[in-house]
């Protein structure tokens, strides 16, 4: 089992900004990516949409490969479907990502923080839990980023059109955020733009980094991590027909 995959599942390519940490931490371990992009953007769809198409993508998963940790490298699916994979597969370790609001809440006490994310993340009860843990003290502002995925599924995220896209969403809070919370996987990937458009005063925050450290933990107390000395493989699998997929992935990675 030591050998099996740890399956990184996102509506697309969102995930790699995961998949990076992941990589780094458990050099070893063999992943297999899997982008559900035939249904992407998952943040456009309804709550329960996207848990369908969650349950769905990780069943063919589990069914056709050896996997031992699923990570759901995907704010928008885990807030919408989280409980029902932990419930589908209780022999498995399951790991999701949450917007960094902690991290964000304890390095600025009364401060002034963005959360982006999907429609779905910033509408689920998940969201609203962790405002109602960490947010107390601090001023947290709402912001949706419609069409920032979309950009990023083309290898776009860190561009001229990514930048004017975001300008008219951030404009308003160059210089007065302290932190902004990237609670999609996918935004991690447009980094240099949303900070170009908000200046060097603003931390960017995201949760991919947490996940992988979270993932080596669980893999280490249920004595499930590769001890072999070589390094691991990446295997990249989609639901969807672009043929540039895989090399995508690969280029986001680096
Ligand atoms: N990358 C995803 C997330 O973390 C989903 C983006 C989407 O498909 O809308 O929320």
């Amino acid at each position: 089992m030591e050998q099996a995959y740890i399956a990184v599942f996102d509506s697309g390519v969102g995930g790699v900004s995961v998949l990076r940490h992941l990589r780094r931490m458990l050099p070893q371990e063999h992943f297999l990516y899997y982008g559900d992009d035939a249904n992407a953007p998952y943040g456009l769809h309804t709550t329960q949409e996207v848990r369908e198409l969650t349950m769905a993508a990780v069943n063919k998963l589990m069914t056709n490969f050896s996997v031992k940790a699923l990570v759901v490298a995907c704010n928008t699916a885990t807030s919408a479907a989280i409980n029902q994979l932990r419930e589908a597969y209780p022999e498995k370790i399951v790991v999701g990502i949450e917007p960094a609001l902690k991290p964000a809440a304890d390095r600025f006490p009364g401060g002034h923080i963005g959360i982006m994310a999907t429609q779905v993340t910033l509408r689920e009860k998940k969201l609203s839990d962790l405002l109602a843990r960490y947010g107390e003290n601090c001023t947290i502002s709402r912001i949706p980023a419609p069409g920032l995925v979309e950009l990023v599924e083309q290898g776009l995220g860190n561009t001229p059109q990514a930048e004017s896209l975001l300008r008219p969403i951030l404009e308003s809070y160059r210089g007065k955020l302290d932190a902004l919370v990237l609670g999609c996987t996918h935004y991690p990937l447009a980094e240099a733009a949303i900070s170009n458009i908000l200046g060097e005063r603003t931390l960017l925050l995201d949760g991919g980094e947490g996940t992988a450290r979270q993932t080596r933990r669980r893999l280490a107390e249920a004595g499930l991590l590769n001890g072999g000395e070589e390094m691991g493989t990446v295997r990249m699998e989609h639901s969807g027909s672009n043929p540039h997929f895989a090399e995508l992935v690969r280029t986001l990675m680096e």
